[in-house]
């Protein structure tokens, strides 16, 4: 298994508030489909509750949470994060950490790639995406945008020794 982490996040980390996303970019958007369809999406129980409770479509879909998984009609849920990892070891498949920020902290020690939509403003926010040494990584600029007269770069950081 490969875990990579795809987030658009503010100038501060800025991430969401009030259980909602604060940036909205059509180009984030569109990286973030093309990125992610066809491949494996986990995300935390406010964040599946963020995009209406509902999976995102092409996409095999994972919740993480204390749950019943029954409450989770289209995904699966996973109450137990280590016991995950431990079983999806050795598969192939490559899983995208889409959020939020309870979830990206607990698999950012995990993920080989992180896919950041760094945008060049700050919002008012209730959550963050946590702190990285990016001296671990190596920086590829994936695309440089201006949308709404706004400045955004979409980085992959990699792991380096990976
Ligand atoms: N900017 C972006 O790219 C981006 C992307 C995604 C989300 N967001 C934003 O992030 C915010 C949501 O983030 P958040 O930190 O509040 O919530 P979250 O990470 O989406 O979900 C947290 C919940 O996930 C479950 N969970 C987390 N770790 C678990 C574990 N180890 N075992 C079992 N369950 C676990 C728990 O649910 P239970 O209560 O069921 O136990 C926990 O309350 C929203 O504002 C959203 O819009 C932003």
């Amino acid at each position: 298994m490969s875990l990579s982490i795809i987030a658009c996040i503010g100038k501060n980390n800025e991430l969401g508030k009030n259980n909602d996303l604060v940036f909205h970019f059509k180009e984030d958007m569109k990286f973030f489909r093309e990125t992610t369809r066809g491949h494996a999406v986990i995300m935390g129980r406010n964040t599946w509750r963020s995009i209406g409770s509902k999976p995102l479509p092409g996409r095999k879909n994972y919740v993480l949470t204390h749950q019943e998984s029954e409450l989770f009609t289209g995904a699966i849920a996973i109450n137990n994060l280590k016991e995950f990892i431990k079983k999806n070891e050795d598969s192939e498949e490559e899983i995208f950490v889409i959020g939020g920020a309870k979830v990206y902290e607990q698999f950012l020690p995990f993920a080989k790639n992180l896919y950041l939509t760094e945008v060049d403003k700050t919002a008012e926010a209730t959550v963050f995406f946590p702190k990285f040494k990016k001296e671990n990584y190596r920086k590829q600029v994936i695309r440089s945008v201006e949308e709404n007269q706004t400045n955004f770069k979409i980085i992959k950081y990699s792991k380096k020794g990976k």
